[in-house]
């Protein structure tokens, strides 16, 4: 059924889509990993992107309602796939490697949101939304850098856990 007839209903449904991205990290997938991890650095920066992902659910209602719209969720099948991903790996992981696999999977997340945010702002800046492009700037920005920030704790557990394992 054809329901997506305009940019803007594109557009829509694409912020209802990093809606339900933001508030599955923020409500259920950023708490789950903090308790699953053992790594400090690595709980301490699921914690800190706890905070900033409260944030960006905010920024992201904000810029519907700038374009008139109410915030409205719509289930991201991308990001369902993402977290299947990591629980289909993580239960069959064993506790000493649980830190690398969510490591890896926070990375493969956070690469998604930024190409979702990627798309929306190419799309608010066509429409000429400058305050749009601006509050989806914001969370961009965050997520780039959490991004970096994961993947090079991952480089270090990676090397850490080579090493742990070549002892034994
Ligand atoms: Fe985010
Ligand atoms: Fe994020």
């Amino acid at each position: 059924m054809t329901e997506i007839t305009t940019p803007r209903e594109l557009f829509l449904h694409e912020l209802g889509d990093i809606l339900y991205v933001e508030e599955k990290l923020e409500q259920e997938v950023l708490p789950t990993l903090m308790q699953q991890v053992r790594d400090a650095k690595l709980r301490k920066g699921f914690e800190k992107h706890l905070e900033q992902t409260r944030q960006h659910v905010e920024n992201v209602e904000e810029a519907f309602e700038r374009l008139g719209a109410q915030p409205r969720t719509e289930e991201c099948i991308g990001f369902e796939g993402l977290k299947k991903e990591h629980e289909h790996l993580a239960e069959q992981t064993s506790e000493e490697l649980v830190d690398l696999v969510a490591a890896g999977s926070a990375a493969r997340t956070e690469h998604y949101e930024i190409v979702a945010y990627e798309g929306l702002i190419a799309k608010a800046r066509a429409f000429g939304e400058r305050e749009v492009v601006d509050l989806l700037e914001k969370n961009l920005k965050d997520d780039k850098e959490t991004a970096r920030q994961v993947e090079s704790i991952a480089k270090e557990l990676s090397k850490e856990t080579a090493k742990e394992f070549s002892k034994v």
